[in-house]
């Protein structure tokens, strides 16, 4: 079938990129002669017929903007086949011939699921966590590295001031590699990931009295949110066990916001463009990736059955060595 109308949305948690990434959809689907729509709020906005078209002014002065201009949701109903269905009926009833999806491995999920409901989909991965087992990257993982790494920065500023300990939660899901790369780029001196079972007194309470020892006027420890402990619970119990001023910062949402760096708005503008191209050759089920430091397509069903990326033991091995 020749595609005309395509449809784009945004689903799962915002990154940012996504904007990037919705404006390159619509320019370079506008450019090769498609007629473009946009689907508020995701797979809902999608049962809501939430659905518009897009010239290229509706994307105007968004590059540089965090969020998304889309809104987003997490749909639990779409897991049922019913709403699959009438998924697919809304958007054959608005004429689209296809689907973008930006967002993660559930909403890759939810593009499975009208591709076999006769809806062709094309996926491009956005997640700060960048835990897509296809994708090497997924858009926004750099801007939230960066947001995490300054608030980190600034954090242990005030704990020199003060002799403190800190430790500091970042985002990441049940994946620790944005844990480690932020740890690795501020010099922090513990990292838990929960990749790497760890020991309390070994691991956390040891380093803290060495480095109290050694005069030095501040601790950090990197947390990644899949790991199971209340940050909190531990600060005291480090407090208690050392005797060093400790305290422990959530950084939660504010890694998902913020204006993207260059290095999301580039591969968020060359993942759009592939989409599109993929969708012109006739291709559908596909996931938009990047593969050997290239972007790169692969068949929905196998990204999805790929198994979690393994975390890089040399850079945590670094990290170790670089702590002290
Ligand atoms: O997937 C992105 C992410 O920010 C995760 O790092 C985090 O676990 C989750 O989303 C938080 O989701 P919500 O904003 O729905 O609480």
């Amino acid at each position: 079938m020749k595609i005309k109308n395509v449809g784009v949305l945004t689903s799962g948690g915002d990154a940012p990129g996504m904007n990037a990434a919705v404006r390159s959809v619509v320019r370079c689907g506008l450019a090769s002669g498609l007629n473009m729509f946009a689907i508020y709020d995701g797979f809902k906005g999608l049962l809501k017929e939430q659905i518009e078209p897009m010239t290229t002014r509706s994307v105007c002065d968004i590059i540089q903007r965090g969020g998304t201009i889309l809104s987003t949701a997490r749909c639990i109903e779409f897991v049922q086949e019913e709403y699959q269905k009438i998924g697919a009926d809304i958007a054959r009833k608005h004429g689209l011939d296809a689907i973008v999806v930006i967002g993660g491995d559930g909403s890759f999920m939810g593009a499975r699921a009208l591709t076999r409901q006769g809806v062709p989909t094309i996926g491009i991965p956005g997640t700060i966590d960048n835990d897509i087992a296809c994708s090497e990257y997924t858009i926004g993982y750099d801007t939230a590295l960066n947001t995490a790494m300054e608030a980190i920065d600034k954090i242990r500023d005030t704990m020199t001031s003060h002799s403190r300990c800190c430790l500091v939660e970042v985002m990441g899901r049940n994946a620790g590699y944005l844990a480690l790369n932020v740890a690795v780029a501020t010099g922090a001196e513990t990292v838990l990931i929960p990749e790497r079972p760890f020991d309390f007194e070994k691991d956390v309470l040891e380093p803290v009295r060495e480095a109290k020892q050694a005069g030095k006027k501040n601790h950090i420890i990197v947390v990644a949110e899949g790991v199971d402990c209340d940050v909190m619970e531990m600060a005291k119990k480090i407090e208690a066990e050392t005797k060093v001023s400790t305290r422990a910062s959530i950084l939660g949402h504010i890694q998902r916001g913020g204006s993207p760096t260059c290095r999301d708005r580039v591969t968020a503008a060359q993942m759009g463009q592939k989409a599109i191209e993929l969708l012109l050759e006739g291709k559908s089920d596909r996931v938009v990736r990047i593969k050997d430091g290239k972007i790169d397509d692969i068949d929905v069903n196998e990204g999805l059955s790929m198994q979690k990326k393994a975390i890089d033991e040399e850079e945590l091995k670094l990290a170790g060595m670089l702590a002290f």
